[in-house]
């Protein structure tokens, strides 16, 4: 619901304050919601060897996932661009093991947010059931 959502952005927004992001200088937060109501937050996590750098949403959905969430619902990101952004290839394929189903949203640092479906964003993804 919208209260929720409105959590979870706040969440993502507080999370990118987290960010260590020395090389790039681009801050990342996410904020994932599970089935259970529980949230969980991430930031991007950058390296000297810049190949090892870690997007803030698979930080957040491993941080979910390591504390023992199964069932994705809704993923909110705040990067450091005025308008809206969405997951990097990698890290819509980590979210879409977790939920079929799920809602991201993105809100810009322009304050300007947008919502879209996972589906959406990944279509015909590969996931767990075609390993059935
Ligand atoms: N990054 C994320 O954390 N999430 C995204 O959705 C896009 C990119 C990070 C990776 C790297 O630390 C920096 O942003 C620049 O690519």
């Amino acid at each position: 619901d919208r209260e929720r959502i409105e959590a979870l952005v706040a969440g993502a927004r507080a999370a990118r304050e987290r960010a260590y992001a020395p090389y790039s200088g681009f801050q990342v937060g996410a904020a994932v919601l599970t089935d259970d109501g529980r949230t969980f937050t991430g930031a991007n996590v950058e390296n000297a060897s810049y190949g090892l750098s870690m997007c803030a949403e698979r930080t957040a959905m491993f941080h979910a996932a390591a504390e023992g969430a199964r069932r994705l619902v809704a993923v909110a990101v705040a990067a450091s661009n005025d308008e809206p952004t969405w997951p990097c290839g990698a890290c819509r394929q980590v979210l879409y093991e977790f939920g079929r189903d799920v809602a991201v949203v993105s809100q810009g640092l322009g304050g300007r947010r947008e919502d879209r479906r996972l589906t959406d964003l990944l279509p015909d993804a590969f996931g767990p059931d075609d390993l059935a």
